[in-house]
């Protein structure tokens, strides 16, 4: 295993430990369902940096593949939609958060009488080796894990998303991105890698690594300040950087007309004297009425003189026609 990647276990098996509120982002927001309750433990563990969890996702008999377990607090979010043993598959290599996940768990069963502690199956295993068959899973998570990963290893960790994903299956991702490539200094910093805070990319290499991996449709649904990091209390910086958090949906489909489909909440509004426009790429727009683009069908659509394009809103509905 690579030096960094102990590093990580050991501080994952420290924070398993001991609460640590200063670790990823523990302002991420914990959804206020009916009959919800989460274990005071399991918040103080939340140790994500936005949310990978929506209703909107979960299908009747969906299955959720979760790498990167934390406290439960999503596996217990995922496993109030699926409400069926063994629909929430947890995967963590640190013995000691597993066995933390377990006791979280097992208090929510106390405190929410839908809740059975063997709709979540904890697994010893990592994000490199899944344990699914290929394109078996309907829907895999990970929240603020694959920013800690190097170049190399978050390509085999998407490969291995990529691979257990059912055709059409989704990829619930989270994490940290930077405006600029942070140095290279500060990004050998194991332990400032493992907090999350020095392995991000940009928001343009994170989708484009997404994109890479096969995912031929993205929906960044939401995008959030996440850190701000000094120079006064990192060195190693010339300038102060605001980190942000992304969510993004990641489909495995195939590429759209204009290649993958990247949506960032852009919508092309047609303005023109018929009561709607279409073209060669099926694009379908009724006059005076916003419809969601993709970046790339965005770009395209500028041409057209009777078409208004709004900017990006960095919170895609998933409702794009291209
Ligand atoms: C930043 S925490 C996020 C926890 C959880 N997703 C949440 O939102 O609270 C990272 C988690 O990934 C686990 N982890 C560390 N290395 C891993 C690996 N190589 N594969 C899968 N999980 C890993 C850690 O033990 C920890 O539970």
């Amino acid at each position: 295993m690579n030096d960094y990647l102990q590093t990580v276990e050991a501080v994952y098996a420290e924070a398993a430990k001991t609460p640590d509120a200063e670790l990823c982002c523990t302002q991420s927001p914990v959804w206020r369902l009916p009959d919800l309750k989460i274990p005071e433990r399991m918040l103080a563990m939340n140790y994500g940096c936005g949310s990978t969890v929506h209703p909107r996702d979960i299908h009747e008999g969906a299955t959720v593949l979760y790498v990167g377990v934390g406290g439960g607090l999503e596996a217990l979010q995922f496993a109030y939609l699926t409400r069926r043993p063994g629909s929430v598959l947890a995967v963590d290599p640190v013995a000691e958060m597993r066995e933390q996940a377990r006791i979280n768990l097992e208090e929510a069963a106390r405190l929410n009488s839908w809740f059975q502690t063997d709709f979540v199956r904890l697994l010893d295993g990592d994000a490199f080796h899944l344990p699914a068959e290929n394109n078996s899973v309907s829907v895999v998570a990970q929240n603020c894990l694959f920013n800690i990963f190097t170049t190399g290893d978050l390509q085999r960790a998407l490969g291995e998303v990529f691979r257990v994903l059912r055709i059409g299956g989704l990829f619930s991702t989270c994490d940290p991105v930077t405006p600029v490539p942070l140095p290279e200094s500060l990004a050998d910093d194991e332990r400032l890698r493992a907090r999350c805070i020095s392995g991000c990319l940009t928001i343009d290499a994170y989708l484009g690594a997404l994109t890479d991996a096969g995912f031929g449709r993205i929906e960044v649904r939401s995008r959030s300040p996440y850190r701000y990091l000094h120079p006064r209390e990192y060195p190693l910086l010339k300038e102060p950087i605001l980190l942000e958090s992304i969510e993004a949906a990641a489909y495995k489909v195939p590429d759209g007309f204009d290649g993958p489909e990247i949506l960032t909440g852009r919508t092309a509004i047609y303005f023109g004297d018929q009561p709607s426009f279409t073209d060669q790429s099926g694009t379908v727009l009724r006059r005076g009425i916003p419809q969601e683009v993709s970046d790339a069908a965005a770009a395209r659509l500028q041409k057209h003189p009777d078409i208004f394009l709004t900017p990006s809103t960095w919170h895609s509905k998933g409702t794009a026609c291209c």
